[in-house]
């Protein structure tokens, strides 16, 4: 049988030099389990003692319990505090200190160049007036003077979800929908948005876009009054030294109709490799609105009249900044957005 001194004194020692909790669970199993723990053990023989010997034995073999108990106790407290420190030294997180910075975005190219457009063209006038990119055949043709069969459908072939529903291929639908709302002339809006086009996409197209188109309706109305508003415009976004030209093309909603070139920015109009040395680019198209078109929107031709515009935000956007190809502003490349 062993001593009860010696089994405490081997048991404060084996505690004293555990590192881990699961170890002193061991140990705790070794000295104090019930059945096959020293200290049990230890007093399986007791009732064969005499009453003195028995009491002297139950005595120490509780002072040895207790004093395994407490050992355990305190090494738990030390190994949970050491746990703890390490935790704060390897994990911690120290909310007072500065985190990584956050990069700051900012306002896509486009976007800028669409609102410098809405600024301008608001400093005279024009209200923004927004339309949906889902249209109806009505609105996106036929309201335009564009009948079923005529070949000018194919310039706006666009992407059908029935042939009554499309995606609007350009913003020439916001004219009629806008003079519906407002009824009353005079009218002076524009209407930037997104518009859709059946093209592969190439340096100078892509099958979505996105147009600002404006609508003036009011009396007397010339195209004197269209080019000085397109010119101010331009001279507003791109500095006093841009010159602009109408030339005469076609399209079914105005009449006249003109194409509205830009000079080049990087040769002032001389001519240069940028500008296919024509010395001009291209923004839209531009025109007196079709007396049908006033009346498809509500609008007596006989008492008013007016001219309208629709430009590619993209090519505008081209234009000030020397970008030649279109695809690159839908890449979200940011070695080219950062640039802006
Ligand atoms: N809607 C025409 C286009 O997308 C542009 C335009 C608008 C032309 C208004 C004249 C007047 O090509």
């Amino acid at each position: 049988m062993s001593d009860p001194q010696v089994l405490t004194s081997q048991a404060l020692t084996a505690i004293g030099k555990a590192q881990k909790e699961e170890e002193l669970e061991r140990i705790e199993l070794d000295y104090l389990g019930r059945k096959s723990g020293h200290i049990s053990q230890m007093l399986s023989g007791i009732g064969k003692l005499q009453p003195v010997e028995r009491a002297a034995l139950g005595q120490s073999a509780n002072e040895a319990k207790r004093a395994i108990e407490a050992a355990l106790a305190a090494r738990r407290a030390e190994l949970e505090a050491v746990r703890l420190a390490d935790l704060a030294e390897t994990e911690a997180i120290d909310i007072t200190f500065p985190g990584p910075e956050l990069g700051r975005g900012h306002i896509h190219v486009l976007t800028q160049v669409r609102r410098q457009i809405e600024t301008v063209l608001e400093s005279l006038g024009y209200q923004v007036e927004l339309g949906p990119e889902v249209e109806t055949e009505w609105y996106n043709f036929e309201a335009l003077n564009i009948s079923a069969g005529h070949p000018a459908r194919e310039n706006w072939d666009s992407f059908y979800f029935s042939p009554e529903l499309l995606l609007r291929a350009h913003t020439s639908p916001v004219q009629i929908r806008a003079m519906q709302r407002l009824k009353e002339p005079p009218i002076y809006i524009i209407t930037p948005g997104r518009c859709y086009r059946r093209d592969a996409p190439e340096a100078t197209r892509l099958p979505y876009f996105a147009q600002v188109e404006g609508l003036a309706v009011d009396k007397g109305l010339t195209v004197g009054d269209m080019k000085g508003t397109l010119l101010f415009m331009i001279q507003s976004l791109y500095g006093r030294e841009r010159k602009v030209r109408v030339r005469p093309s076609y399209f079914p909603f105005t009449e006249p109709s003109f194409e509205f070139d830009v000079t080049c920015g990087i040769c002032g109009g001389m001519g240069c490799k940028s500008c296919r040395h024509k010395g001009w680019l291209e923004v839209g198209g531009c025109g007196m609105v079709h007396p049908q078109v006033l009346r498809n929107g509500g609008i007596d031709p006989t008492e008013w009249n007016g001219y309208a515009w629709g430009f590619g935000i993209e090519r505008m956007a081209m234009l000030k900044h020397d970008v030649d190809d279109i695809r690159l502003f839908y890449e979200s490349d940011l070695r080219f957005l950062e640039q802006f």
